[in-house]
């Protein structure tokens, strides 16, 4: 089964409620990106407070683009959001932060940027529910898609099959057939489906090719 998942990079809670709305009547869950401007050059809405209390039926998956994720994922872990990505390069207590989203009953993914390996994360593979593969430099919306991170995504698809893969960055019609194939089944998309005149139209399509390209 393959999931489009849209992606919300904002500054405001203006702008992230209007983008939830407008996505809302066509997926299941967003994916919120949190950036702090320190692990990457970019600032988004920075605040759990700002993530409260959102009126809306869709899940929400948070992606902390932040530095020292063990500092924040407590306070994280009592807002709405159910899934939890943090970045393998911005940590080195993984560990606890596996645990204590364990603990509180939520999902918990890692993210690797482009030129990561999985080596870095093979300890906790067992431990997560998905690998979430960066396929631009992150910290941006309409970042170049590196189609580098393709054989990577594959060769760890072959040695985890049943593992759920996430790819972030760049994905739109172009670029989601390549990514099927390489294992990918949670497909964030940012610019494509925000930019694009007709949202509704957008992720039809994205989720046409993505049934076709999977079978
Ligand atoms: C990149 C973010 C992505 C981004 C996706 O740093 O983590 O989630 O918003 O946007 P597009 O699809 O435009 O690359
Ligand atoms: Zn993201």
């Amino acid at each position: 089964m393959t999931e489009i998942i849209p992606s919300i990079l904002v500054k405001t809670r203006e702008e992230m409620v209007e983008k939830i709305i407008a996505v809302e009547p066509y997926v299941e869950r967003v994916h919120l990106d949190i950036a702090d401007g320190i692990f990457v050059p970019n600032i988004t809405i920075s605040g759990f407070e700002e993530v409260e209390d959102i009126e809306t039926d869709l899940k929400i998956g948070v992606h902390l683009m932040v530095s020292k994720p063990e500092n924040h994922i407590v306070r994280w872990l009592e807002t709405q959001a159910d899934k939890f990505i943090f970045h393998i390069e911005a940590t080195e207590r993984a560990q606890e932060v596996i645990d204590k989203v364990k603990e509180a009953d939520k999902e918990v993914g890692i993210a690797i940027n482009p030129s990561t390996p999985i080596s870095a994360i093979e300890p906790f593979i067992d431990q997560i529910d998905l690998v979430h593969f960066m396929t631009v430099e992150p910290g941006f919306y309409g970042g170049e898609f590196l189609e580098s991170v393709l054989p990577k995504i594959a060769d760890f698809h072959f040695y985890y099959p049943d593992k759920p893969i996430e790819v972030d960055g760049g994905v739109d019609p172009e670029t989601l057939p390549g990514l099927i194939k390489a294992g990918a089944n949670l497909l964030v998309t940012g610019s494509y489906i925000f930019k694009s005149k007709d949202t509704a139209k957008a992720i039809e399509k994205m989720k046409s090719i993505a049934e076709s390209e999977s079978k």
